[in-house]
Order: structure tokens, then C-alpha cells, then sequence
């Protein structure tokens, strides 16, 4: 689902290409950038490897790669965005030419590819450039632009690459993601909660809250008015994200009832606490000598029970079931029990995903029956194919 390798050539337009790949990550996906030679020469590699967070590709023969880097960048890529598109990279896609990394990778992928042209006046309305264009599209490759303005070699006219948001959202489209929950107004609960026991400890839990902020910048990508109720995280503020922290179950409760019934869609990734201190300590408890410390607990709100109590007609309710045993069969239970639309469960006790990794091994249980098995996938994916779900349930609702 996201995985967009940017390939960029030796136009001018190549600086901003560094938009379009901060924009991609912005929006949750993992981006790998090719740059042609004289796109090096151009825009500096290290500005591409710090936004893109991911080594740039540069030739067929790094040593830190190994020789079959554009086999392996082929098949992982679900999309190839090509920014800026010269009349050369064109022509060679056109005609199958594979003499450097990004050529080799393109004529290895069956992923969709998107191009968009950028060059000299001249040069976009020469028939050769014509011929390959038409060529492309044939086949099925997607062009977007160029526009008519100014020309980085003077003068005005057509070849001028389209702006980075025009090719992210052709990206998005291609992707099936463009404006899913075009305004909807979407809640995700992450992270989470501290419970306190005195002024400095209290009871937590493993959550990193990466689950939660990749569902909250998956839904922004999709256009989404997203509100985010945040427990104690490292993670940043997603961009375009209306965040309000809250530290206890107590304080997540208010916040998420209170906002709940504006929302269409509502999606409870937080590792809420299940008991907290009936007494909270004013000062710090000194350590005694002898014995130890007994803790009286009490339930906290099960928000998502009181959610699916008063659902309002059109809500899709989504909640999370993290277990370390019987995984279907919780799941099963609290997705009756709880009167939610659609279940995400995950095992936390496997050693490759859950708490504080950035992969995660879910199952899908809706309403209706339906159980989905996913593969082991990055967090970011499985945040996309939830709002997908979600999406096709508010359609439907
Ligand atoms: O019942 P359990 O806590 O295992 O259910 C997990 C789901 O319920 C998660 O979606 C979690 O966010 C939510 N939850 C809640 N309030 C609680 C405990 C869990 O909303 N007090």
C-alpha cells in the first residue's frame, strides 16, 4: 500500500521534488528516492536521505545495497512517482532503456508509475517527446502536467513541472487513498494513559502510541478533519491534526465524549488504563524500611463501552483489541460487547509487532462477521487499510 519510490532526474524542477517527498512522508509513507546522476548535480543527495528518512539510491553498484537494488526497490515500491520527468527519462521509458538505477527499476516494476514532465519549451513540444509521451500513456503510465509558466531557462511557456501537492494528490489517487473521508470529521484516540499514584509515579502502560498517530496522518492523507485525544507520547503532532493531550483514563473520557458526538468515525487505538489509585498521594511516598506499598485500584470508564451505548445512527466505532492469548475469541466478545462496527486485533506478545514497534500482525472482525487475517505489515499500511474499511462502512451506512 505505501511504499512510493520518488525517482528523480536532472531537471531543474528537481529541488522540488524534496516537496514532494516531505509531503509523501508527511502523510505516512515510506519513501525511497532514486536520483539520476545529474540530478546529484542539482540537489544534494543528504537533502533527499534527511527527508525521505531512507538512504538515497544513487547506482546500479553500492556496495551498501548489494548489485540487485533496483530488483529489490522494483518490487518493493507500490507506486514510482517519476519528479521531474526530463524529454531523456521519458524517452527511455518509452523505449525500454535500462542503463542506470531508476531506468533499470522502472522497466523491472509492474507497480503503477506517475510521471510528471518537466523541461524546456521546446523540448516537451518536440514530436520525439510527443511520440513518447503518447507512448507511455498508452501503457498506461499516468501524466501530470506540465503547466505553462515561467521556465527555469527564461521566458514563459509549457514544459513547467506541476506543483508537488498537484502530483501528491495524483499519487494518492493512484493509490485508491485521494480524499476517502474528504471532510469527514474523524476521532482517534493514542497512546497510553498514566494513571497517577503520587506526584511523580504513576501506573502506565507499553504503548508508544504509533498505531494511533499513523491512523490520525492516514486519515489527514485521505482528507479527513482529524481530531486526535493523545495520552503521554514521544511521537510529534502529525501536520494538519487537531491534537489535545490528555495524561489519565478519566481526562481521555471527558475529552473523547465531549467531541465524540460531532465525529463520523471514531477510532479507540488508546492503551486505555483499566484501573487507576482510589487515592492519589499529595506528596511522594517515602520508601519504608520494611514492607511494601499496597495500591487500592479501582475501574476506570470503559470509554468504548459508553461509546457503542450512545452510537449515534451513522457512527462507525472502531476499537482495538490487544491480547496476549485467545486473540479471536476477546476480540470476538468485545466487539459484541462493546457495539463497535469493526475490531482491530493484534496479538501483543509476538516479538515482531505490537507496543512500540512500527509494524503491527492484525486481524479484521466486523460487525456483520466478516474476519480479515493481515499480513505482517509497517503501522502506516494497516492505519491506511482500516480508513479503507471505514471508508466502504460509512458508504454503506
Ligand atoms: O476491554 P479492553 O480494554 O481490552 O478493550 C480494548 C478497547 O477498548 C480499545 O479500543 C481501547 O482503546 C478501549 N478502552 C476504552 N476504555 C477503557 C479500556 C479500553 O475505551 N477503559
Amino acid at each position: 500500500m505505501s511504499c512510493i519510490v520518488v525517482g528523480v532526474t536532472g531537471g531543474i524542477a528537481a529541488y522540488k521534488a524534496v516537496e514532494i517527498v516531505r509531503q509523501l512522508n508527511l502523510l505516512g509513507f515510506q519513501v525511497k528516492v532514486i536520483m539520476t546522476e545529474h540530478a546529484t548535480r542539482l540537489v544534494g543527495p543528504a537533502t533527499f536521505r534527511a527527508i525521505s528518512g531512507n538512504p538515497v539510491a544513487l547506482s546500479l553498484f553500492e556496495e551498501e545495497f548489494g548489485a540487485m537494488q533496483h530488483i529489490s526497490l522494483s518490487h518493493e515500491a507500490d507506486l514510482i512517482i517519476v519528479a521531474p520527468a526530463t524529454a531523456n527519462i521519458l524517452a527511455k521509458m518509452a523505449n525500454g532503456l535500462a542503463d542506470d538505477l531508476l531506468s533499470t527499476t522502472l522497466l523491472a516494476s509492474r507497480a503503477p508509475v506517475l510521471a510528471a514532465p518537466a523541461m524546456n519549451d521546446y523540448m516537451y513540444a518536440h514530436p520525439a517527446t510527443e511520440a513518447n509521451l503518447k507512448i507511455l500513456k498508452q501503457r498506461g503510465v499516468q501524466i501530470v502536467g506540465p503547466g505553462c509558466g515561467f521556465l527555469a531557462c527564461g521566458g514563459k511557456g509549457e514544459g513547467r513541472m506541476a506543483e508537488p501537492s498537484e502530483i501528491v494528490d495524483a499519487a494518492l489517487e493512484i493509490l485508491g487513498l485521494y480524499r476517502k473521508l474528504d471532510g469527514v470529521n474523524v476521532l482517534v484516540a493514542s497512546g497510553g494513559t498514566r494513571e497517577p499514584i503520587d506526584p511523580v509515579r504513576f501506573i502506565g502502560n507499553r504503548s508508544s502510541g504509533k498505531m494511533g498517530y499513523a491512523l490520525a496522518e492516514a486519515a489527514k492523507g485521505m482528507g479527513a478533519e482529524v481530531l486526535l485525544i493523545s495520552a503521554p507520547t514521544t511521537m510529534e503532532q502529525p501536520i494538519g491534526v487537531e491534537r489535545v493531550m490528555v495524561e489519565t483514563a478519566e481526562e481521555m473520557e471527558k475529552e473523547v465524549k465531549t467531541r465524540a458526538p460531532h465525529c463520523k468515525a471514531i477510532v479507540m487505538a488508546a492503551a486505555v488504563a483499566d484501573f487507576t489509585p482510589i487515592e492519589i498521594s499529595g506528596k511522594k511516598i517515602k520508601k519504608l524500611e520494611k514492607g511494601g506499598l499496597y495500591l487500592e485500584l479501582k475501574h476506570t470508564p470503559d470509554i468504548l463501552k459508553e461509546l457503542g451505548e450512545n452510537k449515534p445512527v451513522g457512527q462507525i466505532l472502531v476499537g482495538f483489541a490487544a491480547e496476549t492469548e485467545d486473540l479471536l475469541e476477546h476480540a470476538r466478545q468485545k466487539l459484541k460487547g462493546k457495539n463497535l462496527d469493526l475490531i482491530v486485533a493484534n496479538d501483543v506478545s509476538r516479538e515482531d509487532s505490537g507496543f512500540e514497534s512500527d509494524y503491527n500482525k492484525a486481524f479484521l472482525l466486523f460487525r456483520d462477521g466478516r474476519e480479515v487475517e493481515l499480513s505482517l505489515m509497517p503501522k502506516r499500511d494497516l492505519a491506511s487499510l482500516i480508513w479503507l474499511e471505514i471508508a466502504g462502512l460509512l458508504e454503506r451506512a
